[in-house]
């Protein structure tokens, strides 16, 4: 839960505000953004990694008023898309301050990204650097670059979300050769200056080894470059992927704890290697935006359905599901949730939250203890759903993504509304009305 969320009779408020009353005001399903929350937790990762650039990551979530709050608190942005860019310049978001992903950036996407004036280009393959080579010299705009390098590091967390094994998709590899070729690549081309090398391991993870090891392997080929091509890089970036507590078995790590861990690390590595420590960034999605959002559901139906063995398990139906949250079907994530808007008193049940979508799998809370009562107008919130649940939100089934609502000091405001049928005829051409 967001550090602002109280229960008081039954009624949980968030940001002051009874989660009740904002659905009476606001509908449901509502993404309920906890701003005093999001703020501490940017915060925390400013002042832990204080020196450190620490470059939010806006595929987590982003909208212009999260990218004002990430400029006040004083954080740098990374987008991975010309969308996530476009939303942040909207927010008058400093391109400066600006890291710009991907694996398949298109020519289109790079100009813009160079005439926007963005701080780095993380560059992700040979072809990319083909694309920004022509662009700097026909333009005469100079890009600076880091070079995404897989450190081989098997991350322990969701087979897709892992990122620095060797057979997928991202990065230029250090084992085959690759990492230390577009190095050369980047310091031959004129319009391209070399910041150093980056490396983002995978999400959702709690153990600080898989850093260690991509911070090893990193630093060498830093080494490397600095003996065989004498150049001494000047910046390193970590990535993201620190994992938080979507139920009460995750055990995440402070950010002061985290910072200590990888500076030690990185210092170590260093003093061995004979480097001078470069500048260090790192790339929080999850870590920042994720607890700070719960999900408002409204339940609709409720059915019991007889268990192997005897068990009952009861379907409790929300009116949203896999188009607002798709973590539970294609992750298998554990997610909790609780009664919102009353106190129940009935024996517990073993429950399952699922949503209103045309297919078995539409799970958003596997299994979880439920009063036996639940009954149709009930309010449910599932906590820790501001990581990649909006930003992956679909409108499968022709839903409508639900608003997200900024809640602080017991005021609530719409910072993303509520999708209408309009919005989705929009882009229908044969749509008739
Ligand atoms: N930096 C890079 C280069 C990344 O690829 C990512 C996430 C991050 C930073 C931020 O990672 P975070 O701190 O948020 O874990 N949709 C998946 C997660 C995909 C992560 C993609 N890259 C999920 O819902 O678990």
């Amino acid at each position: 839960w967001s550090a602002t969320a109280e229960k008081a009779d039954g009624v949980l408020a968030v940001g002051g505000v009874p989660l009740p009353d904002l659905v009476a005001e606001h509908g449901s399903p509502a993404y309920v953004l906890d701003e005093a929350d999001f703020r501490a937790r940017a915060g925390a990762f400013r002042d832990a990694f204080a020196d450190y650039d620490v470059f939010y990551a806006g595929k987590a979530f982003l909208c212009t008023t999260v990218a004002r709050w990430v400029a006040e608190e004083g954080l740098c942005l990374d987008v991975c898309s010309a969308g996530e860019l476009s939303v942040a310049l909207a927010a008058g978001f400093d391109p400066a301050r600006i890291g710009y992903h991907g694996n398949n950036k298109t020519a289109d996407e790079l100009a813009r990204a160079l005439e926007a004036g963005v701080g780095r280009i993380i560059v992700d393959s040979f072809h990319e650097l083909e694309r920004l080579e022509a662009l700097t010299a026909a333009t005469g705009r100079a890009a600076r670059v880091m070079v995404r390098v897989t450190a081989g590091v098997e991350a322990h967390t969701h087979e897709y979300i892992a990122t620095a094994h060797e057979d997928q998709k991202f990065g230029f590899s250090i084992t085959a050769g690759d990492a230390l070729e577009a190095v050369r690549r980047v310091l031959a081309a004129p319009g391209l200056e070399l910041l150093g090398l980056h490396s983002h391991i995978g999400s959702q993870i709690f153990d600080t080894s898989g850093f260690e090891v991509a911070a090893r392997r990193v630093l060498a080929l830093h080494a490397r470059v600095a003996t065989d091509l004498g150049v001494r890089m000047p910046e390193m970036d970590l990535g993201g992927g620190f994992g938080i507590a979507y139920t009460t078995q995750d055990d995440p790590a402070e950010p002061a704890r985290l910072a200590a861990e990888m500076t030690a690390i990185v210092e170590h590595e260093c003093r061995a290697l004979g480097l001078d420590r470069p500048r260090l960034s790192i790339e929080p999605g999850r870590a920042i935006v994720g607890p700070s959002v719960c999900t408002v559901y409204e339940i609709g139906t409720v059915k019991e359905v007889a268990l192997d063995g005897g068990a009952r398990r009861s379907y409790v139906s929300v009116d949203g599901g896999m188009s607002d949250n798709i973590r539970t079907a294609l992750y298998d994530a554990d997610y909790s949730c609780t009664l919102a808007s009353r106190t129940s008193t009935a024996a517990p049940v073993l429950g399952r939250v699922v949503g209103k979508h045309c297919e078995a799998g539409d799970i958003v809370v596997k299994d979880e203890f439920l009063p036996g009562d639940l009954a149709p107008g009930d309010l449910l919130a599932v906590p820790g759903t501001g990581a990649y649940c909006r930003s992956m939100a679909s409108n499968y089934n022709h839903a409508l993504r639900p608003p997200v609502i900024a809640v602080r000091d017991g005021v609530a405001r719409v910072v993303v509304r509520r999708e209408t049928e309009d919005d989705l005829l929009a882009t229908d051409v044969g749509a008739t009305r």
